[in-house]
């Protein structure tokens, strides 16, 4: 029976001497305004209610709340605050049982580590991700959470942001039970046990006594340092560090304090914001309005062509995720290297404690390898995953095209080619589409899936739906050279090409990039790739890059060579600098008249960013990508863009268009490269005052 006059999101009911709230807030339970509203008048009711001796707290639907609604960030606060309720309930001097299930997450778990209990349902996973948004948990988390499991665990947990399974949430000690069976009616039955045993009721905030033996502040500092190096440029991690230390070093109620006004000023900062443009825009970029009510096949068993590194990962992604693949090769041999690179895979994987040994057979028994193509003729999804040339793939296809099912989706994986080119090689255009899985396939998260021409609703349905299950970030985009990702790419190759001529050495260009917060810089990048892949692409297009074209003539095709922008030892991956490199770019520079001088972070930054964010604005345009936010997780999972840079498009905007049109004008002057005239879309936008946020997400 829901309470008259209070939130239709929150309920309460009596079950035999014991109150039940629920909270109905598809999908997640998130804590928006209302809901605390709901929440505390409730809380009040059954704390005064003469008819009940203890309170159970659970969720309809898919899961307990997870989380504040992060819609409301970055919006005057609107009272109650996550914190008021808490205190309400703590306040309570009945027992608050929280019955959990699903994904008590965030602001979600910090209500239940203001109850007095905490029961879960066996598949629970449990945590504060606070971290991944760019923000600390703000409702006492930082606080409770190290009382109930102790700081080391807690930092973990806050740190990496990463859930931990119910089991484990028991042994920690932050839940007192998993309930089999009915939740409720084990809250409510664990409730009366609280009540009938007369069990002390002890919040998380006064339970001091783990952090009491935990006071050794140098071995804190010490596991924090290795959390906080790791995340170089970032705020909330070292936000978070500080809010632990206060568990161990202020009284509790300062702590808090302290905790909120670290919340406070993450939330209101650019680099949350940029995280939560993130969040959404990756849940946005698997959206198609036209395809609306299209239904995805299940996909039952799949099938990779080639063996090489990029398809023996994407045959990893299928076992993964459960489903049995078949891989095809052309040789014995090949098939033998390709599988045994995967096996070694899953080894080291299984041998840093990554998987059981039990899961790593069951998934590469997944995975079964042949010389002979008649095998794919039961899998629903063939990815193609052969060599990069037009003809070998276009030949593939009309060989799967003979011999796959009638129903199969067909994908390339190709990572620059025309998918509608390929797609007329088959009699079923509409089953086939890019699949743009990015190397390495079974670590990569992003997926650009590219809609051909003729590709159908279902089949563009199927693939999405198949790479969410794969765990990727489905982007869609449409048909064009190097779709999005690589046809922005190119721009940045280009452009770290001209900076060397123009002055820099390969650590300054990479250095630029690194300090915004790139993992590996251009040079670094193509080295690991194999200089000799471009190189191979570039002739067949009558491309080239002066330098990089010099080197492979050398023979230095990169790590794999030990030598190609930066030498390498035996061994190492650690990039070292070469002064025959350095002298091969000053003469190139003599050569070509061009008198080279030094270049400033700044000016790299901006030659290499911006000519890749007016080429964004041409995609939009001619509607390859939907959406900016498209771009943005494109560039985010698929090419290390800081995700606290919200990725280029959001970044741009955060510069200000105006400022990104001046500059690009002033290059295209410099350098004489026509592409860096602002493009129309760009040009309106600025001229208007706009972001490229004002398009949508
Ligand atoms: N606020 C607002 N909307 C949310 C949300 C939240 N906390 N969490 C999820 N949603 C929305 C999603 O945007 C999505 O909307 P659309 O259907 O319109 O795209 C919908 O709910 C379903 O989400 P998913 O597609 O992600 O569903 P899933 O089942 O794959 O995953 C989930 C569910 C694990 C809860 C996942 O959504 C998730 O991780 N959510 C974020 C959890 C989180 O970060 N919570 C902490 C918030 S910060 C906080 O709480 C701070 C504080 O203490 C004050």
């Amino acid at each position: 029976m829901g309470a008259p006059g209070v939130s239709e999101l929150v309920s309460m009911r009596t079950d035999g001497g014991v109150a039940v709230i629920t909270i109905d807030n598809p999908p997640v339970n998130a804590m928006k305004h209302e809901v605390r509203l709901g929440l505390l008048d409730l809380v009040s009711r059954a704390a005064g209610d003469p008819d009940s001796s203890a309170v159970v707290l659970a969720c309809a639907g898919r899961t307990f709340v997870a989380g504040a609604d992060i819609t409301e960030f970055g919006q005057p606060p609107r009272q109650p605050t996550a914190i008021a309720v808490i205190e309400a309930i703590e306040a309570c001097l009945k027992p608050v049982i929280a019955a959990l299930h699903g994904t008590p997450l965030g602001g979600g778990l910090e209500l239940a580590l203001g109850c007095h209990f905490r029961i879960a349902a066996p598949g629970t996973r449990l945590g504060l991700p606070e971290i991944k948004l760019g923000i600390i948990p703000g409702a006492g988390g930082t606080q409770r959470l190290p009382r109930l499991v102790g700081i080391e665990k807690a930092m973990t947990m806050i740190l990496s942001g990463e859930p931990i399974p119910a089991r484990e949430a028991l042994d920690a000690g932050l839940i007192d039970e998993i309930v089999e069976g009915d939740l409720i009616a084990g809250a409510v039955s664990f409730a009366r046990r609280v009540v009938t045993e007369k069990r002390p009721l002890v919040l998380a905030r006064n339970r001091d006594e783990r952090l009491a033996s935990a006071r050794d502040l140098a071995a804190f500092d010490a596991a924090a340092a290795n959390y906080t190096k790791r995340a170089k440029g970032q705020n909330a991690p070292a936000a978070a560090v500080a809010a632990l230390r206060g568990a161990l070093t202020l009284p509790v109620a300062d702590a808090l304090k302290r905790e909120r006004d670290l919340f406070l000023e993450l939330v209101a900062g650019d680099q949350s914001k940029a995280q939560r443009h993130i969040f959404f825009a990756e849940r946005e970029a698997a959206k198609v309005a036209d395809i609306a009510g299209a239904k995805a096949r299940d996909i039952r068993r799949a099938a990779v062509i080639g063996a090489g590194t990029l398809g023996g990962g994407i045959a990893m992604c299928f076992a993964n995720a459960g489903i049995p693949v078949a891989v095809v090769e052309t040789s014995a041999e090949a098939l033998s290297r390709g599988l045994d690179t995967v096996t070694r895979n899953y080894r080291n994987t299984a041998a840093r404690g990554g998987l059981s040994t039990e899961e790593m057979e069951a998934r590469i028994a997944r995975i079964a390898g042949t010389t002979d193509l008649t095998a794919i003729a039961d899998a629903d999804i063939v990815v193609e995953a052969v060599f990069e040339d037009m003809g070998v793939k276009q030949e593939v296809f009309g060989k799967l095209d003979r011999i796959a099912k009638s129903d199969a989706v067909i994908a390339s994986n190709t990572s620059y080619l025309d998918i509608d080119a390929l797609a007329r090689s088959t009699a079923r255009p509409q089953a086939v589409l890019g699949m743009h899985f990015f190397s390495p396939a079974n670590v990569m998260r992003l997926l650009e899936v590219v809609r051909g021409a003729a590709t159908s609703p279902e089949t563009l349905a199927t693939a999405i739906a198949v790479g969410r299950k794969l765990g990727k970030v489905p982007a869609i985009v449409g048909v064009c050279h190097g779709f999005v990702g690589n046809r922005m790419l190119r721009l940045r190759s280009v452009e770290a090409e001209r900076l060397l001529l123009e002055g820099a050495l390969p650590q300054d260009v990479d250095g630029a990039l690194t300090d915004f917060g790139f993992p590996m810089g251009p040079f670094a990048m193509a080295d690991l790739a194999g200089l000799d892949v471009g190189w191979r692409m570039r002739k067949a297009q009558g491309l080239s890059a002066p330098i990089a074209d010099q080197l492979c003539e050398r023979g230095r095709y990169g790590q794999k060579t030990l030598r190609g922008f930066y030498l390498y030892e035996p061994g190492s991956r650690s990039p070292k600098p070469d002064a025959e490199v350095e002298q091969l770019i000053v003469d190139t520079a003599a050569q070509r008249g061009i008198v080279r001088s030094p270049l400033g972070k700044e000016t790299m930054l901006e030659r290499l960013l911006f000519p890749m964010i007016n080429e964004g604005a041409r995609i939009l345009q001619e509607g390859i990508a939907q959406r900016p936010g498209d771009i943005d997780v494109i560039w985010v999972y698929g090419y290390g863009f800081p995700i606290y840079r919200g990725g280029p498009m959001h970044y741009a905007d955060s510069v200000g268009l105006g400022y990104v049109r001046d500059q690009l004008m002033a290059f295209a002057h410099s350098t004489g490269d026509d592409r860096h005239r602002p493009s129309p879309l760009l040009e309106e936008l600025a001229a208007a005052g706009k972001g490229f946020a004002s398009l949508g997400t």
